[in-house]
């Protein structure tokens, strides 16, 4: 079998430009080197660290049923056999970013795409694509979840639907995507906790998101959400708050036609701003944030 590529960004003279990869690759375990599993095993311990008593319980505890550990890159395989057995999910070994029908088609058969690399140890803080880290460390935990799990094969159904409809209807639901399965806080006992995949795997956002005077912090609000813009370059302006898993997929049942009807009357709203209508569970100082930018 030949080596899967490793697709990465372009850069350019205006900048860095997505590349797309649509197969599903075998992942080349044997191919990693001393210095991926190094790179896995920094970061892991890192995060989990970061993570304890900012992460939400649920995602904690999957990581360590599922048996993903900090000694190496783990095998897709082996986390399959946990994974299917708990809520029929896979992980599926892919290039780098999939075309948006592709990625909801994987998503509504269970399929979950991992980027097969790693990053490189220069890149341990930041990277402007996802890599094994992320998808791996970052989404796949809460697929152990038997809502999350049926919440992320309703989304990739919503997406196929969505995709059918028209563009603005894509970026309403990829609005939703990026408040919670990406940067979504959940409110538990103990206070705020994270469930978002961007979070999990960022150390510098996981503290920040929780413990910075600057963001907003705000009830979960689905057609809110869904016209609110936001940042893929800095730090959220503004997080939205789940009280679990039950009412993301409550909320997110209805046929969303009439919605996307709705909301195409509506303006969109900036990633900082505050309604009146909102339930605030914190209104953020705007400290550090740039003026410009949110898509
Ligand atoms: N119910 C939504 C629709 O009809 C699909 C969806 C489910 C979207 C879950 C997001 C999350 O389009
Ligand atoms: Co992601």
């Amino acid at each position: 079998m030949s080596q899967p590529q490793r697709v990465e960004h372009l850069s350019t003279d205006k900048g860095s430009v997505p590349v797309y990869a649509t197969g599903v690759v075998e992942q080349p375990w044997d191919s990693y080197t001393a210095t991926d599993h190094s790179v896995w095993s920094t970061l892991f311990r890192r995060q989990r660290e970061v993570l304890l008593g900012r992460a939400c319980a649920e995602f904690l505890a999957s990581q360590d049923e599922m048996g993903m550990g900090e000694e190496m890159i783990p095998k897709f395989a082996d986390l399959n056999d946990q994974l299917r057995a708990k809520t029929g999910w896979e992980v599926i070994g892919v290039e780098g970013l999939l075309p948006e029908l592709t990625f909801f088609e994987h998503l509504a058969n269970r399929r979950f795409p991992v980027t097969w690399w790693i990053r490189r140890p220069e890149q341990l803080d930041y990277l402007s694509e996802p890599d094994l880290f992320h998808d791996l460390f970052g989404h796949v935990p809460l697929l152990m979840n038997p809502v999350f799990a049926d919440y992320m094969q309703a989304y990739g159904r919503g997406g196929v639907k969505a995709h059918g409809i028209g563009s603005e209807a894509l970026a309403e639901l990829t609005r939703l995507y990026w408040y919670t399965v990406e940067f979504g806080l959940i409110n538990t006992d103990e206070g705020l906790r994270i469930y978002g995949a961007g979070i999990v795997s960022s150390s510098g956002e996981s503290r920040y998101c929780l413990e910075s005077p600057a963001p907003n912090r705000i009830g979960f609000d689905l057609l809110r959400v869904m016209r609110t813009r936001y940042r893929i370059d800095t730090f959220q302006k503004t997080y939205f708050v789940i009280d679990n898993f039950d009412q993301l997929f409550e909320a997110t049942g209805p046929d969303f036609r009439p919605y996307y009807e709705q909301l195409g009357t509506q303006e969109t709203i900036p990633a900082g701003n505050v309604l009146a209508t909102d339930r605030v569970y914190q209104r953020g100082t705007g400290e550090g944030w740039s003026l410009d930018g949110d898509v």
